[in-house]
């Protein structure tokens, strides 16, 4: 199957730094060094409150801005909900959606959904996060993810798949250090595919892209490129270092350049 030659990496800075000026220095660091990379398409998701002062600080537009999530409404009585049109008018073009962190807070598959084709109807990036929580040896897991894929492919328009990212995060590998292997993404790369063709259709495979995050850091990444064929990376914990994430954003581009 076709694959994609440009690499996605996101850095998902969840709720740190705990200030503007640390946010803004973090984001200079890894500007400087890393947006430039050829092959690799990079985005910061940093939280709310520090969107402004990011998007103000990188005047060149060199890394793509990403919310950590976006209400599914466009306005209205949602006290402490950001909308995509408040996200959009700083710039923000991409949005992760449905993080297990948000599910293991009472999001659900339908939420989820809302909000994936809102943000693409809106003309925003989505990436959805699916995965277990834990792998069972009857292979369970995989009906599991198969529901959470299913559920934001339903009914979703063809011309909206392009900007769909699937991120998988097996919930045992985030902030865990145990990361999933190359064997592991590569056969649940697969399986999610098989997932779209059967709802979209074989040709709308090659239009998403499918990621995997959990405890990535620079001595995984490559082989979870070459063995594990991943679209790209949601890199947690190392995205908070910036000599770490700007390791994993060159030995991504080195791949897939070479
Ligand atoms: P991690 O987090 O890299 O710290 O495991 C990944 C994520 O939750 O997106």
């Amino acid at each position: 199957m076709k694959t994609h030659s440009t690499r996605l990496i996101i850095g998902n800075w969840k709720m740190n730094p705990q200030s503007e000026a640390s946010a803004v220095s973090l984001y200079k660091d890894i500007a400087r060094t890393s947006a430039k990379r050829k092959g690799v398409s990079l985005a910061i998701a940093a939280p709310f409150v520090f969107i402004p002062a990011l998007a103000h600080s990188d005047k060149k537009k060199s890394i793509v801005l990403c919310a950590q999530d976006a209400s599914a409404e466009p306005s209205g009585a949602h006290t402490g909900s950001i909308s995509l049109p408040m996200l959009k008018s700083y710039g923000v073009s991409m949005v992760i959606i449905g993080h297990s962190e948000r599910r293991a807070a009472g999001e659900t598959d339908e939420q989820v959904e809302q909000k994936a084709k809102a943000a693409l109807k809106a003309g925003m990036a989505a990436v959805v996060c699916v995965g277990e929580r834990a792998r069972d040896k009857q292979g369970d897991y995989f009906g599991f993810v198969q529901g959470q894929v299913r559920s934001v492919l339903h009914e979703l328009p063809k011309a909206h798949l392009r900007r769909l990212t699937i991120a998988y995060e097996p919930i045992w590998a985030i902030g865990t250090g145990n990361t999933a292997t190359p064997e592991d993404v590569q056969e649940m790369k697969l399986f999610i595919q098989k997932c779209i063709a059967d709802s979209c259709g074989r040709a709308a495979v090659s239009q998403v892209k499918i990621i995997y995050g959990g405890s990535v850091d620079p001595e995984n990444a490559l082989s979870l490129l070459e063995a594990g064929n991943a679209d790209g990376f949601l890199v947690g914990g190392a995205s908070l270092k910036a000599a770490a994430f700007n390791r994993i954003i060159e030995i991504s581009s080195t791949y897939a350049t070479a």
